[in-house]
This record gives structure tokens, C-alpha cells and sequence, in this order.
């Protein structure tokens, strides 16, 4: 593998574009706005009553939230995942590590990942890797990745779109899908696919389904945009005409979710409690946070455990407002869609899974 040079720079810019510029499209910015779970007056619950946890992959989580992948593989974003990692680990949830790559290519920037396991010893964490690299990747590479965070699980992220847009971009995916079955025998975790702000139709989940995957991470359309972000880094305006490309995340969760049983994590433009509410009653299992994450890591682990009380409280008190006591009643509360999530619900031909 080369251009371990290049890696380590435009992981930088990815995070001092993440965090200067607006890199959320107007479009299906408040999709989930056009959820609405219905209320229940008179809860049989209280908020004292209300368990938010589960189990995912042996570990058991207060809450099903993760902050998203985003970063390591450049000297000074181990402060970011040293923040994070702390945090999840006091509040008990989980987290995915930004791509491993540059790190596999030059061992010395190892400790901007291995930093996560010291802090987080007990905390679900899921290794990173890209699509494009991970279809060439020796096993034992793949097994390096996985041992550098003592992961739980590994995320392979579809990216064509930020692919096919930056300068130095492989748009090239073929053989990975063949390739599934060995990775995901190889390397000893169970396996996501993981988009980055497209989302996965069910047609490709589908597909998917069928391979040795034991889910997905949804990445949807209407939060965090590559196209606006590595718009930032073109001297040209390319990528504007892609900026809200892709699936919402909303439609996203419910075209997997008519076709697969497996994992999916709701990622993709979640702002609050609320969105994390909506999304286990649109069928996800998990609820994930990147951006909104990086300001506060980039301060201290303090801030980002504070977002993420915030958020665990808010969801508590969705709970208690839809009388849901556990998180498998909450899968089953009724909702109504609006606007463009309920048009894309009609014509996909989603609405009869619609409660
Ligand atoms: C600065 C930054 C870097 C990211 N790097 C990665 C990455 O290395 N691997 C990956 O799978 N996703 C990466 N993502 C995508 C996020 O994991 C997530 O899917 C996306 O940002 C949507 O979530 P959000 O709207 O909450 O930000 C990155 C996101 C940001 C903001």
C-alpha cells in the first residue's frame, strides 16, 4: 500500500472541514422531523421504570448509541479518540474508529488508534476499513486492524461517491463483493457494512444479506456530506451537484430493515435522544453519531459525555412519552410518516411496514 502521506493529511482536512465548514445539505437535514412516533397520554411507566440497554456482540451497551467513525492515522487525532474513548467507556456505550489504513501502511501511527483500548478497555469498538483498500488486503492485514483496536467488530465503509470525488481517490470496489465470505471468515469479528453518507438501498442489503455480514450501518443521506466536504478540498465545483446524493437515513433504515433481520445501526444527520427514538421504531438497533460528536471531542472527553447524557436522558424520556419500558417495546410503537419520507415510503413500496 502507498501514499501513507497523503492519507495522514487528508484525514486531517476531513476533520478541520468537519469542524469549520457547514457540511450538512439543506436537503433532508430534518428528516427526521417527517417521523413522528404517536405520544401516549397516559404511560403506565415512569422514567425510573425505563431499561435502555442491550447486547451487541457480547457487550452489553446502557444505551444502544455509538459515536460514529471518523478519525486516528494522522499525529495528533489521538486527543479526539483518547476524548471519545473515555467517555463511551463512563457511559457505557460504544464506538467506531475512523479508517485504519494509513495506520496498517506505517506502524509508528499505530498509537493514534491503540490510545481507544486504553482508555476504553470494556467499551464496544468497531475497527475501520475502506472498500476499495480491503479487497486487496492480505488476512493477516485485515487481522491487524481488528487486533490494533481490540475490536468487536469490523466496519468496511462503502464510499464510492467520496471515492469518485477526491483527487486521490480508488473508485474501484470490484472483487469485493466475492471477497465477503473469506473476509469475514478471516478475520475472526463479526463483519458491518458500513456506508458514509449514501445510505444502502435494500436492493444492495439484499445482496449483502446473502454473504456472511452480520449487518449494517446504514450512513444515509442528511447528515455529514463528503461531497461538501471534499468540495472544500477541489479547486473545482464538482462535487456541488452531489452534496445531498444519496438515500436519507430514515428511508434507509426502513428499506434494510423490509428485507434483512440482521444488525443496523441508524447513521446519518441524528441530531438529538429523539432521532435515536425514531430510529429503533423504524427498525434499527443502534443509533450513531459522528459530527455532532466532534466539536466536544475536540475539547474534552467531559463534553462529548456530556452530548451523550443528554442524549441518553432524551431518549429515557421518549420512552416514558411512548410508554416503551425496554427497547423491544419501543421497536413495536406506532408512527406516521410525512412529506418526503412518506412519499419515499409509498413508492418504494414500504408503507405496509409502516405501523
Ligand atoms: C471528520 C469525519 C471523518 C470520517 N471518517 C470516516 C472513516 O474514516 N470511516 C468511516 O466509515 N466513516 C467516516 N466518517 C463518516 C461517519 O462515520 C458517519 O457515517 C457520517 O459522518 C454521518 O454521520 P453524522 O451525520 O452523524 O456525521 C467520517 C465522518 C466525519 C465527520
Amino acid at each position: 500500500m502507498q501514499d501513507v502521506g497523503g492519507t495522514e493529511s487528508r484525514k486531517k482536512d476531513h476533520i478541520r472541514i468537519a469542524l469549520t465548514s457547514n457540511v450538512v445539505p439543506e436537503r433532508f437535514r430534518n428528516q427526521f422531523d417527517q417521523v413522528m412516533l404517536v405520544h401516549e397520554a397516559l404511560p403506565s411507566i415512569g422514567i425510573d421504570d425505563v431499561s435502555t440497554s442491550t447486547l451487541v456482540f457480547g457487550k452489553k451497551l446502557e444505551a444502544p448509541i455509538i459515536v460514529g467513525a471518523m478519525t486516528g492515522g494522522a499525529p495528533g487525532t489521538e486527543v479526539i479518540n483518547g476524548n471519545i474513548a473515555e467517555a463511551v467507556e463512563e457511559a457505557g456505550l460504544g464506538m467506531g474508529v475512523g479508517s485504519q489504513r494509513a495506520a496498517l501502511m506505517k506502524s509508528s501511527l499505530e498509537y493514534t488508534f491503540r490510545v481507544i483500548r486504553r482508555k476504553a478497555p470494556n467499551a464496544l469498538v468497531l475497527a475501520n476499513l475502506g472498500a476499495s483498500n480491503v479487497r486487496k488486503m492480505s488476512s493477516a492485514d485485515l487481522k491487524r486492524a481488528v487486533e490494533m483496536v481490540e475490536a468487536d467488530a469490523l466496519e468496511i465503509h462503502l464510499n464510492m461517491l467520496q471515492e469518485l470525488l477526491q483527487p486521490e481517490g480508488e473508485p474501484d470496489f470490484k472483487g469485493l463483493e466475492e471477497r465477503l465470505d473469506g473476509i469475514c471468515d478471516e478475520v475472526g469479528v463479526p463483519v458491518l457494512i458500513k456506508e458514509t453518507g449514501s445510505g444502502i438501498s435494500r436492493d444492495s442489503a439484499l445482496r449483502l444479506n446473502g454473504r456472511k455480514v452480520a449487518g449494517f450501518d446504514v450512513g444515509g443521506a442528511g447528515g455529514t456530506s463528503f461531497a461538501l466536504i471534499e468540495g472544500k478540498r477541489r479547486t473545482d465545483n464538482m462535487a456541488e451537484a452531489f452534496s445531498d446524493w444519496g438515500i436519507p437515513t430514515v428511508a434507509s433504515v426502513m428499506e434494510i430493515r423490509s428485507v434483512s433481520d440482521k444488525l443496523i445501526v441508524a447513521s446519518g444527520g441524528l441530531r438529538n435522544g429523539v432521532d435515536v427514538a425514531k430510529s429503533i421504531a423504524i427498525g434499527a438497533n443502534l443509533a450513531s453519531f459522528a459530527r455532532p460528536v466532534l466539536r466536544p471531542a475536540a475539547r474534552s472527553s467531559q463534553d462529548v459525555k456530556g452530548f451523550l447524557d443528554q442524549v441518553k436522558l432524551q431518549l429515557k424520556m421518549t420512552m416514558v412519552l411512548t410508554n416503551s419500558r425496554d427497547l423491544e417495546s419501543l421497536m413495536k410503537v406506532p408512527y406516521v410518516l410525512f412529506g418526503d419520507m412518506a412519499d419515499w415510503a409509498e413508492q418504494r413500496g414500504l408503507i405496509s411496514k409502516v405501523r
